[in-house]
């Protein structure tokens, strides 16, 4: 993984501009958290990362192979501009996968993309709106061929439904330009078409995690804030704004 390689592919003004590329790392978004003088746009990857971390605090497996990155975005977002930011991710991500890939990428709401009804992508935004930062982090499973045993039903890389090795550098630099001008109209926020177009969910009887809550559903569309929008069990409608969901066979 180098630098020059992905400045080389960049067309953004901001995001990437500071860019550090580490060996190892034990998260890139732990690490990102840590500096306090980065620029908007600053991006940290590291070609592993021995204790990276995914949503409710699991484990992000992050062998080498993989793309981990971490963007910094000094903006003031309200609350809900923060949700709006996994879901233009999310686009940006599957854009540019589509672009380096053969493959087709769908959207598991909120922050899991899918190939083959598999997971190649985890995303992990974290931040402090009112104080004007938040964290993008982004891994994706590119050519990783062999994962943990508990993770071989439901995790795969690009590699293993394409059979062909993507270039992580020119992958990065696609996910950049993608999501650059995303983020720089999260208020107005049109990507959402491409989120309900790639969902994985919506249609789909599912079961939600919220907190210490787990109930059945019925996924039915995707608002305009980004939350999802379900009918429970009884035929309560409700949307979600933060939780997990996972699809039931
Ligand atoms: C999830 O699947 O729950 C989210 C996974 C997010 C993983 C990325 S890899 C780069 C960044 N650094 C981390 O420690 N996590 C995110």
């Amino acid at each position: 993984m180098e630098a020059k390689r992905i400045t080389a592919q960049l067309r953004t003004k901001h995001l990437g501009r500071h860019l550090e590329v580490f060996k190892t790392l034990p998260s890139t978004n732990t690490y990102l958290k840590e500096q306090n003088d980065l620029p908007h746009g600053a991006v940290i990857i590291a070609a592993d990362q021995t204790a990276g971390r995914g949503r409710r605090g699991r484990d992000f497996f992050s062998p080498q192979g993989g793309l981990y990155m971490s963007i910094l975005l000094r903006r003031t977002l309200t609350a809900s501009t923060v949700g709006l930011l996994t879901s233009a991710a999310a686009v940006a991500v599957a854009d540019a996968i589509e672009a380096v890939c053969p493959v087709s990428v769908q959207i598991k709401w909120v922050n899991d993309l899918l190939v083959n009804s598999k997971k190649v992508c985890g995303i992990l935004a974290e931040g402090a709106p009112a104080d004007g930062w938040a964290i993008i982090g982004i891994g994706v499973n590119v050519d990783t061929k062999v994962f943990p045993r508990e993770l071989t039903a439901i995790a795969t890389s690009l590699y293993k439904e394409s059979g062909k090795t993507v270039s992580a550098e020119q992958l990065a630099a696609a996910i950049l330009n993608a999501l650059e001008p995303l983020v720089e109209h999260i208020e107005n926020p049109a990507f959402l078409e491409d989120t309900r177009r790639r969902s994985a969910v919506i249609g789909k009887d599912i079961t939600v995690f919220h907190g210490n809550e787990t109930f059945l559903a019925h996924a039915v569309g995707i608002d305009d804030a980004g939350g999802l929008i379900i009918q429970k069990h009884d035929g309560t409608p409700c949307v979600l704004t933060s939780g997990e969901v996972s699809i039931r066979l």
